[in-house]
């Protein structure tokens, strides 16, 4: 036996009136709160107040957490199988808040039977395989293979691995846009940051389709929201900074001039060196490089002029400090607006190559009547939105779920609670609502502890779906 640690009587109030089956709510709880213990309380309560079994639907986001589920409720329910009749009733008080008369005793004995022995049975599974079996129901209205295919994470591997090969031909045969984003890639990142950045593509493919969606064809256009003009260079960047702010070419050699005669030894080793590289240099970028190297200190910032021209020096050009710091200020706005338009310019490099794998991808999986456990989502959330199967297969699904509860309702990402808020919109209107069948919805999760949002769960959507 386990050791039983007293619950206290707030908190199991609460959790008796969350698992109250006349009552559809949202909850959110911390980690280890009793959420799933909740959930699987009001699934036997439901059953205990004579549900089918068949009508209940329990979501998860992981496999683990739907097997926890249902051994919670299997446990439970093969437990009250072999209870003397003072503890079983002691049970079924505690947990429903009523006496429990022959009748209901009888039937607690034979939940378990009938939970598992009912066609279509107790459903508790993660909302994929739900997607799944409504898929499979109905192919033709979701305009699917009718016997299509789970692809597996080897088979999935393979198909990126061919539309990569078809990438690096179509790159070299002249898909022009291609070849260039890709010959960018290649330039900047190696082959290794090439194949890093094809495994982050393969990914976050689910997140990176929708962002591309949202930004329209050109990716350049992404250099105009900085306010970067069509058809503007790095080169034109760099080169807006010549002549160098405060520093023209004659000052310049008077500056050289003066601190050889003030013997100033940190102009000397430091400044001039580079400086007179960057005055010779013909090539805007090489030319801001040198500049960096020469008016900065290594770790990028400008000097403190006070501290880097000696006395003599400064008596000699007086007003040394303010040309200085104009040109070094002058230096870092440009090197950081060449950083700005290459970052964005390697993005946008970056999301034509994720864009051309991405559809390569998806063209390869359809024509082999494969789908993805993202497209388990998006094409259930396209059958239960279309307005001429949609509602059919709405009611027909009806029939079968007049209980939705949700588990980890933080880890559901926003097409996922569409694919519960489609059916459950049914359940409150419509066709699908039944006279005399109380229909609910229950959904359990903690903001907190949401671990998928790399891949779009959205807290947020929990709290807005209530
Ligand atoms: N009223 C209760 N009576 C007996 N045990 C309880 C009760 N409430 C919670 N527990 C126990 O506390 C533990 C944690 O509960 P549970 O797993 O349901 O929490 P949770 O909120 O779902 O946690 P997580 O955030 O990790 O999903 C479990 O062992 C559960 O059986
Ligand atoms: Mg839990």
């Amino acid at each position: 036996m386990k050791k039983a640690y007293p619950i206290p009587s707030d908190t199991a109030a609460s959790q008796a009136r969350a698992s109250d089956p006349l009552n559809s709510a949202w909850v959110s709880a911390n980690a280890g709160s009793g959420k799933t213990h909740v959930l699987a309380q009001r699934v036997i309560r439901l059953l205990l107040n004579g549900t089918d079994p068949s009508k209940i639907l329990c979501l998860t986001y992981t496999r683990a957490a739907a097997a926890n589920m249902s051994n919670r409720v299997f446990s439970t329910l093969s437990d009250w199988t072999s209870l003397g009749d003072a503890e079983l009733a002691s049970r079924i008080v505690a947990l429903d808040g009523r006496g429990a008369d022959a009748g209901t005793m009888h039937r607690a004995r034979r939940l378990f039977a009938e939970a598992l022995e009912t066609p279509g049975g107790l459903k508790i599974q993660t909302i994929h395989a739900f997607c799944e079996s409504v898929l499979h129901q109905f192919p033709l209205e979701a305009n699917i293979p009718a016997h299509f295919e789970m692809l597996d994470t080897q088979m999935e591997a393979s198909l990126f691995g061919d539309a990569r090969r078809d990438m690096i031909s179509g790159a070299s045969a002249g898909a022009e846009v291609l070849a260039e984003a890709f010959a960018m890639v290649l330039e900047r990142g190696g082959e290794a940051g090439l194949d890093a950045l094809l495994a982050e593509i393969v990914n976050k493919r689910d997140g990176l389709r929708a962002f591309i969606a949202g930004l329209g064809d050109d990716f350049r256009s992404l250099l105009a929201e900085f306010r970067f003009r069509p058809g503007l260079t790095a080169e034109d960047i760099a080169s807006s900074l010549w002549p160098l702010p405060g520093f023209l070419p004659d000052y310049f050699a008077g500056f050289a001039r003066a601190a050889e005669a003030a013997d100033a030894r940190m102009v000397l080793n430091n400044i001039l060196p580079y400086a007179r590289l960057a005055f010779a240099e013909a090539d805007p970028i090489r030319r801001l490089e040198l500049l960096g190297k020469a008016f900065l200190k290594a770790d990028g910032a400008a000097y403190e002029p006070a501290k880097a021209f000696k006395k003599v020096l400064l008596d000699r050009l007086p007003d040394l400090p303010e040309r200085y710091i104009e040109a070094a200020r002058a230096i870092l706005e440009v090197s950081d607006r060449l950083a700005l338009f290459r970052m964005l310019e390697g993005t946008a490099a970056a999301l034509t190559v994720a864009r051309w794998l991405i559809a390569r991808y998806e063209h390869l999986k359809r024509s082999r009547g494969f789908l993805d456990f993202n497209d388990l989502i998006t094409r259930t959330v396209a059958l239960l939105s279309r307005p001429d199967a949609g509602a059919w297969v709405q009611f027909k699904l009806d029939q079968g779920i007049d209980h939705i509860l949700l588990d980890e309702a933080q880890d559901t990402s926003p097409d996922q609670w569409e694919v519960v808020k489609k059916l459950t919109e049914e359940f409150f209107a419509g066709l699908g609502q039944r006279e005399a069948v109380h229909r609910t919805m229950f959904a359990v999760g903690d903001e907190k502890q949401s671990i998928y949002s790399f891949q779009g769960a959205a807290p947020d959507s929990f709290a807005e779906s209530r």
